[in-house]
């Protein structure tokens, strides 16, 4: 993770020097010195390349005057210029110079706000998980150890990053929780790592199979009952509201299950390793819970995580049993793959009464059926509350991790009665991802509620502007957004 540094304008005569642009625009400030310095020969060779400023695009020029590289970055037009250009900008900064030590930014013509958010993009996109590499050639690590962003406001600058910061580490902590292979992350472990967060001054209780039992989550330990790991729930409390502002907590829920082979109801063997990440809502809440922390929130949040393993086995669960949850409602469990809402209908149910939540959010990699109804782009959002959602949507796009609003109603809620339960854990193939949200729906006991479906959007098979291929960590942005902007307004 390399060094950000905000510093006052001064142009290098040597080095790496990066240079974001507006499209149309003539170089100003340090990109017009530089063009000076190389007599002109800065402007004829991006024309030449056929850099335009243009979103998105990145050119690289080579021995130019005394730098090594030059790194022409686009912003787009300058008119609509916003923290998401910007990141995406810095996004294309980190692979162009990855194999270099050190860059220096010449953001001297941005807002400071915006050279912020150059620096979140950077850092973003250069993230990877080394961890269990252990035989990479020299030149195919990256080395880049410290960016150098100049700005005109370098105080400004800092106390905008300061808080992005804090956002990025919650990303990191997702996405390597999303990483980590299912031998290495399974509930006990998942546990401890969030113990972690006391560090930042987050209070953070875990729960084992003896207190599970006697609570009765009955559904979650149906779930865990085949595996020879322990289930934990662990519940984490932020507590930044300043007195005299107390409200009601706005309630985070994640899916935590380590590994889904699907149970008796068993997956096909093929591509099964993903289900390590059926944990990534799980994560995503954690990873919000460190970035509210580490930026001091000034609200009370509280997250709350399920966490079990999905295994077949002699004691596993079978389809045809019937589990009471710990709302006392009967679950008759058709499909042992249908096990993340069995899990989230205990920890929901549990969060509701205790905490008494204004708003309470759930993230699961729940359904197949998302992916094929919104594919990659968007998280599937199901909510009880209008103004929640809209609050969901507005928060998301803002930060580039998009919902969809997908229905819900009495006659999906039919398709999950059961002949000898209060209901059955599927509900057919017919809207997949919409009965999964109509059983979870059973267990809000009425009070706001949003479900956020993000089966297509956790993991990415290919790179985006601040996003690496890999655990994307969708939902942590969007949490710490939403609660910035429900609870600490004003
Ligand atoms: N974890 C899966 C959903 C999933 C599928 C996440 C693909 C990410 C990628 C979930 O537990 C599951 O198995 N759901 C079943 C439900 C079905 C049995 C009603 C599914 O989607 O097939
Ligand atoms: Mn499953
Ligand atoms: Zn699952």
């Amino acid at each position: 993770m390399p060094d950000i540094a905000f510093v006052k304008p001064a142009l290098p005569r040597n080095g790496v020097l990066v240079l974001p642009m507006t499209e149309g625009d003539p170089p100003a400030g340090l990109a017009r010195e530089a063009e000076e310095a190389s007599g002109g020969l800065l402007s004829r060779a991006l024309e030449a390349a056929g850099f335009k400023g243009r979103k998105g695009q990145a050119t690289t020029l080579w021995a130019l005057g005394g730098w090594t590289k030059v790194v022409a970055l686009g912003l787009g037009k300058a008119a609509e210029l916003g923290s998401e250009g910007v990141e995406a900008a810095g996004g294309a900064l980190a692979p162009a110079i990855a194999a270099d030590r050190e860059a220096y930014v010449a953001a001297d013509a941005l807002d400071p706000k915006l050279a912020a958010h150059f620096g979140l993009g950077a850092v973003l996109r250069g993230w990877r998980f080394d961890r269990y590499r252990t035989k990479e050639k020299e030149e195919d690590k990256p080395k880049l150890e410290r960016i150098a962003v100049a700005t005109s406001n370098t105080a400004g600058a800092k106390a905008a990053f300061a808080p992005l910061r804090a956002i990025a580490d919650g990303v990191f902590l997702a996405r390597e929780l999303v990483s980590e292979p299912p031998n290495v992350l399974h509930p006990t472990e998942f546990a401890d790592r969030c113990r972690g967060l006391e560090r930042l001054g987050v209070e953070v209780e875990i729960m084992g199979p003896k207190e599970l039992k006697r609570l009765g989550f009955g559904a979650m330990l149906g779930v865990s009952q085949g595996s020879a790991q322990e289930p934990r729930m662990v519940v984490m409390q932020w507590k930044g509201a300043p007195k005299g502002k107390k409200a009601k907590p706005l309630a985070l829920i994640g899916k935590g299950v380590t590994f889904d082979t699907g149970g008796i109801s068993i997956k096909p063997a093929a591509g099964m390793e993903d289900m390590k990440w059926d944990m990534a809502g799980a994560g995503a809440v954690v990873g919000a819970m460190a970035a509210l922390a580490g930026r001091k929130a000034k609200a009370d949040v509280v997250g709350l995580v399920g966490l079990v393993e999905n295994m077949p086995s002699g004691t596993a669960q079978r389809p045809g049993d019937v589990v009471k949850t710990y709302s006392g409602q009967t679950v008759e469990v058709i499909n042992t793959d249908a096990e993340g809402r069995l899990v989230l209908a205990d920890v929901m149910w549990y969060c509701q009464e205790r905490f008494d939540p204004r708003g309470m959010v759930d993230l699961a990699t729940l359904t197949g059926a998302i992916i094929i109804a919104l594919g990659h782009e968007h998280a599937g959002l199901f909510s009880n509350d209008e103004e929640l959602a809209q609050r969901i949507i507005a928060a998301g796009s803002a930060v580039g991790e998009k919902c969809w609003r997908m229905p819900l109603g009495d006659a999906y809620d039919k398709q999950i009665k059961s002949d000898i339960a209060d209901m059955k854990n599927v509900g057919g193939r017919p809207g997949g991802s919409i009965t999964a949200a109509q059983f979870l729906q059973r267990f809000t006991n009425g009070k706001p509620w949003a479900h956020l479906d993000i089966a297509g959007t956790a993991w990415t098979s290919k790179d985006h502007p601040t996003v690496p291929k890999g655990a994307t960590a969708f939902g942590v942005r969007l949490l710490d957004r939403l609660v910035a902007e429900m609870a600490e307004e004003g």
